[in-house]
């Protein structure tokens, strides 16, 4: 049994708190609301995932010192636009060596880093790993057979997040790609938007496939020039979870997609999905990296074209149908 401490308590933070108890351990619940962590402890339910019953020995705490000190493992889940602010939090209790496995998905718009360089950045002692892969809360909430990837800079780190999260239920793998891991799990917001999108236009299911199939594209040659392997990009934090999120309903990327084709405006979209919508952000930080590493990005450029500067949906799909003729592949040579 290990000590695990959950720093937020949104729909992700709860369902990994579920399936870690489930697993044996000793979970305690931090959240940033006071009042989140008051209904958790009278109702023992969360207010996003209404099925789902909070054991009775589950802590929650508004306590951050509490939910750190003595914890063999510390899981970082509040949405990516709080993760440099909480990690200034934590910097006061967290101890040299402290494992620290980040499951948020987002980059920062600012400084273009991923969220384990801020981690890294803001609690320079931690051993800060991540968790990824195609995992929508409401589904690990129901214990419908999962997999995610764990990603650490030593094989010793990942092996133990993947024995504390494995169950029947949840399949972890580990890999020592985690910048590869954590391009891969944000980018696909962007191209989620553009899948729902496309959705909300009323095309089809070979628009979708095309979405992906380009998309990763897109994503394998940014991820690539930044250091990532490519390997990656064809595995369950690159393709796997790129599927899920332009296929499922639980994605707010693409609900928020959607509202956009229909003809609805950002703001108006975002405000109908009344969550945090990680997409846009990450849409403007992968043109910005786009532009720096010199990668052609099309559906990005394409989507932030449609959030930020008024371009119709339906103009922006022509002029992907319609850019310059391309070869599929630039690396299978003519012979
Ligand atoms: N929901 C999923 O299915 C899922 C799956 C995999 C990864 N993720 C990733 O996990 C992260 C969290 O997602 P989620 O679905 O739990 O988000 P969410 O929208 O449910 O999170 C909202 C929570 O954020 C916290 N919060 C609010 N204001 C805060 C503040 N000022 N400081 C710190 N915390 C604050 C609160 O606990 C609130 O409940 C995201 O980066 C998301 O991409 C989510």
């Amino acid at each position: 049994m290990a000590k695990i401490g959950i720093i937020g308590s949104g729909s992700w933070g709860m369902a990994l708190s579920v399936l870690l108890y489930n697993n044996g351990h000793e979970v305690t619940v931090w959240s940033a609301l006071p009042e989140e962590i008051r209904e958790m402890q009278q109702t023992h339910r969360h207010h996003t995932l209404p099925d789902l019953v909070l054991p009775d020995h589950m802590v929650f705490t508004e306590d951050l010192e509490e939910t750190m000190t003595g914890k063999d493992l510390l899981v970082t889940a509040v949405p990516s636009v709080y993760v440099r602010s909480t990690a200034k939090r934590m910097n006061p209790f967290c101890r040299y060596g402290q494992v620290v496995v980040n499951v948020a998905k987002g980059i920062e718009e600012s400084s273009l880093m991923t969220l384990s360089e801020i981690l890294e950045e803001e609690l320079p002692m931690a051993d800060v790993a991540v968790l990824s892969g195609p995992s929508h809360a409401e589904e690990v909430s129901k214990s419908l057979p999962t997999t995610c990837v764990a990603g650490a800079t030593t094989r010793k780190t990942a092996e133990y997040i993947q024995s504390l999260f494995m169950s029947e239920v949840f399949r972890v793998y580990t890999s020592p790609d985690i910048l590869g891991i954590e391009l891969g799990g944000s980018l696909k917001n962007v191209i989620a938007l553009a899948a729902g999108i496309a959705d909300g236009l009323g095309y089809g299911d070979n628009t979708k496939a095309a979405l992906i199939t380009r998309g990763i594209a897109e994503i394998s040659r940014l991820g690539t020039a930044m250091g990532g392997k490519i390997q990656t990009f064809g595995g369950l934090s690159g393709i796997g979870d790129l599927i899920v999120t332009c296929a499922s309903m639980h994605s707010r990327n693409r609900r928020a997609g959607i509202l956009m084709g229909q003809g609805k405006t950002m703001e108006e979209a975002t405000n109908e999905v009344k969550m945090v919508v990680e997409g846009i952000y990450s849409a403007k930080a992968a043109l910005a990296l786009s532009e720096k590493y010199e990668v052609s990005m099309p559906i990005v450029e394409q989507v932030n074209a449609v959030l930020f500067e008024g371009k119709s949906a339906s103009e922006a799909v022509r002029d992907l149908m319609l850019r310059d003729k391309t070869i599929e592949s630039s690396d299978i040579p003519w012979e």
